[in-house]
C-alpha cells in the first residue's frame, strides 16, 4: 500500500513506520521535525519536511492510508497557549482530513489519548467510559474522533482511532514532559537522582512502543470504524517502576520525593478488552522486557 504517516519522524509513528516498511509498503513521512529528529525515520521512506497545516496535494496523490500522528504533544503547552493547540492538533487533523477526502484515501488510523481523554477516573478505563479531558490537549485529542465519525458518515472516509495509554520505548525523548520511563532512565545512566512527586502510588498503563506499531499495523485492515484503547489494563506505580529499573540498572541510590502536582491523575489504566477482540491485539512486552530493550537503547545511544 502507498501510506502517509504524519509526525513519522516522532517517538511513537517511527516504529510504525519501521514496521510498514519491513512489510513492503510505500512510506511517505509528513513531519515539520518541531520535535523530532531525521535520524529516526527509516532511510527507505520519503521524508516530505512540511506541517499538517500545509497544502498537501500533491503528497496525498494515490494514497491508500494516512496513518496521523503529528500533533502538539506537550500538556503545559496547550495549557499556556490552548489556541497554538487547537491548532496543531484540531485544525492540522482536519486539514488531513480534507485532503483524505479530496484524495480518495481509503482509511485513516488517528493516534488518540485514551488518559488524557478519560482525565481522572479511578476504574478501568473502557472506550464508552465518560470522556472529560482535564486540560486543553485532552480536549483537542478527542474533538477529532468526532470528525472522524462524520467524515465516515459524509464521505465515507473509514477510521479506527487507536486511543494510547502511557507509551514508552526507544527514541523517546527525555527532555520532553510525560515520558516518565525515558525520564527516568536519563536520570539513572547519568548517575542522579530522579524525582518522584507525591509519594509515588499514583498509577500509569505502560504500553511498549513496538506493541503499539503492531497495533497500527492491525488497523490498516481490521476494526474499521472504531476508537480503541491501546494499553495493557494492568496499573504501575511511578514506585514500583523506579523499583523494576533499579534491578535492571544496578541503580544504588534513592529518588527524591517532591509536592504532588497540580491535578495529576492518580490512575490511568486502559482496558485492553475491545483491542483483543476486533484487532486481534495483545501487548507481547511485559514491562521487564520492554524496560530491558529501552535500557539497551539508551545504553547505546
Ligand atoms: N507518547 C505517548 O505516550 C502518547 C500517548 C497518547 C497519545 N499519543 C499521541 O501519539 C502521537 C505521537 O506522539 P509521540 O509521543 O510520538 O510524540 P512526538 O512529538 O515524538 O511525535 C509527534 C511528531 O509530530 C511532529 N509535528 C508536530 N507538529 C507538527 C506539524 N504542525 N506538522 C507536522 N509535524 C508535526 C513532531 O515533529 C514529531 O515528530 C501524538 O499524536 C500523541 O498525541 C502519544
Amino acid at each position: 500500500m502507498k501510506i502517509i504517516v504524519t509526525g513519522g519522524a516522532g517517538f511513537v509513528a517511527s516504529h510504525a513506520v519501521d514496521k510498514l516498511i519491513a512489510k513492503g509498503h510505500d512510506v511517505i513521512v509528513i513531519d515539520n521535525l518541531t520535535n523530532s529528529s531525521e535520524a529516526n525515520i527509516n532511510p527507505k521512506a520519503k521524508l516530505v519536511q512540511k506541517s499538517i497545516l500545509d497544502n498537501l496535494s500533491s503528497e496525498f496523490h494515490g494514497i491508500d492510508v494516512v496513518i496521523h500522528h503529528a500533533a502538539n504533544v506537550f500538556v503545559t503547552k496547550s495549557i499556556e497557549d490552548p489556541v497554538f493547540d487547537a491548532q496543531i492538533n484540531i485544525m492540522g487533523s482536519l486539514n488531513i482530513l480534507e485532503h483524505c477526502r479530496k484524495a480518495g484515501v481509503k482509511k485513516i488510523i488517528y493516534a488518540n489519548s485514551g488518559g488524557a481523554a478519560a482525565g481522572e477516573n479511578s476504574r478501568i478505563v473502557t472506550e464508552s467510559s465518560l470522556i472529560k479531558p482535564l486540560c486543553p490537549y485532552g480536549v483537542s485529542k478527542h474533538t477529532v474522533e468526532h470528525y472522524l465519525f462524520v467524515y465516515n458518515l459524509l464521505y465515507g472516509l473509514k477510521y479506527t482511532s487507536l486511543r494510547y495509554a502511557n507509551i514508552y520505548g526507544p527514541r523517546q525523548n527525555p527532555r520532553a514532559e510525560g515520558g516518565v520511563v525515558a525520564i527516568f532512565i536519563d536520570k539513572m545512566l547519568n548517575n542522579e537522582q530522579p524525582v518522584i512527586y507525591g509519594n509515588g502510588g499514583q498509577t500509569r498503563d505502560l504500553v511498549y512502543v513496538e506493541d503499539v506499531a503492531d497495533a497500527n499495523m492491525l488497523a490498516l485492515t481490521k476494526a474499521d470504524n472504531q476508537c480503541i484503547n491501546i494499553g495493557t489494563g494492568k496499573d504501575t506505580s511511578v514506585n514500583q517502576l523506579f523499583k523494576t529499573l533499579k534491578k535492571i540498572l544496578e541503580y544504588k541510590k534513592e529518588p527524591i520525593y517532591k509536592p504532588a502536582r497540580k491535578g495529576e491523575i492518580i490512575r490511568s489504566v486502559l482496558s485492553p478488552r475491545k483491542a483483543k477482540s476486533l484487532l486481534g491485539w495483545v501487548p507481547k512486552h511485559t514491562l521487564e522486557q520492554g524496560l530491558k530493550k529501552t535500557v539497551d537503547y539508551y545504553r547505546q545511544s
